[in-house]
């Protein structure tokens, strides 16, 4: 009936969602995009509304959504700090009543539906690096809370599906990913930089910037997850880290950007906020093995990609 696999990207207009949407459709899919442009835009699938095989609706998915499809990739969710604490109540919502409606539908279809879970399921870590074996140092009253224990939950619900209803999931960790289409006032380290070094501000380090992360570029994210979905058997539902296990400092970040852009901005400290873990690294033995996925995009290549794209909005007025 269908010679196209129809694939529903929730989320799908946001940063990653819309490289995904690309990806998919030139893999031959007809996808269907969902939204509801809370932190996501128009613009990020803008080049894809001509396609055919292309569909944006604007949706929220913390109400129930009926359509026909073979697969869903499960996005939507505000990932930065500052948005998602704009409303943490939403934020909870959009995590579990959005997991619950998205695996529901996922039921109904006997769909496969992949969860876009979070190195903050982790927390602030007591182990380093981190295999999916760990469970994580949580603080669930915090300000992060809202995120951290709702993308908690949805990963319980993912295989209370699994064991209860044996639905076929699979449970991606993503840790920092960045790239052209990042929201640019969603105050990520590697935006935030970017922007003060192109503007001539000064660049705010948080504590000593001592404290590592890892950054992933993003096609090589949107990569691993397009191979978890469709490279690997039912029974392999992971959760499965996916990122770039090599570690820089925020200090080492800093200078990177200044390099890249040829700005003359200085550095100035601030203290740390309150949750903001010191160290996290991800462990990507299990991805390397049975995805046969590494990170290939070297973080000097990703940043000029990044920085080209906040150059294009800033020539465009959009900043
Ligand atoms: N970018 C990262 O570094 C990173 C790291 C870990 C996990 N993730 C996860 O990957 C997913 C995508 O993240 P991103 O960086 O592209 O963020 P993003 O904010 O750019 O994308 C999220 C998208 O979801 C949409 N959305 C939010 N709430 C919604 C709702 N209730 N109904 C429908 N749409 C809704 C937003 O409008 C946006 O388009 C998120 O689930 C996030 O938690 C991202």
């Amino acid at each position: 009936m269908h010679l196209r696999k129809r694939v529903m990207v929730t989320g799908g207009a946001g940063f990653l969602g819309s490289f995904l949407c690309e990806r998919l459709l030139e893999a031959g899919c007809d996808v269907f995009c969902v939204d509801n442009f809370y932190t996501g835009s128009k613009r990020n699938v803008l080049p894809l509304l001509d396609n055919p095989y292309f569909e944006l609706h604007r949706h929220d998915i913390t109400f129930p959504l009926y359509v026909e499809v073979d697969e869903i990739y499960n996005l939507a969710c505000p990932a930065s700090p500052i948005h998602y604490q704009v409303d943490p109540v939403q934020t909870t919502k959009t995590s579990v009543h959005g997991a619950i409606n998205m695996l529901g539908l996922a039921k109904r279809l006997k769909a496969r539906i992949l969860q876009a879970s979070t190195s903050e399921i982790y927390g602030d870590p007591s182990v380093h690096p981190q295999h999916e074996s760990y469970w994580g140092n949580v603080n669930p009253i915090g300000p992060r809370a809202c995120y951290d224990e709702g993308k908690r939950c949805a990963e319980t619900l993912f295989f209370d599906y699994y064991r209860q209803h044996r639905l076929r999931i699979k449970v991606a960790r993503i840790f920092n990913t960045y790239g052209p289409r990042m929201h640019p006032n969603d105050g990520r380290v590697v935006s935030n930089f970017i922007l003060q070094a192109l503007r001539g501000d000064p660049i705010t380090i948080y504590g000593t910037g001592e404290q590592t992360r890892s950054f992933c570029y993003v096609d090589d994210l949107v990569e691993g997850l397009a191979r978890f979905m469709e490279k690997t058997p039912d029974d392999f539902i992971g959760p499965v880290n996916l990122g770039n296990p090599r570690e820089f400092t925020i200090l080492e970040l800093a200078e990177k950007v200044l390099e890249l852009t040829g700005s003359s901005s200085r550095l100035v400290f601030k203290p740390l906020p309150m949750d903001d873990p010191k160290q996290r690294r991800p462990d990507i033995s299990l991805a390397r093995e049975a995805l046969d996925w590494s990170p290939r995009v070297p973080l000097d290549e990703g940043l000029a990609q990044t920085i080209a794209y906040f150059e294009q909005l800033m020539r465009e007025g959009c900043l």
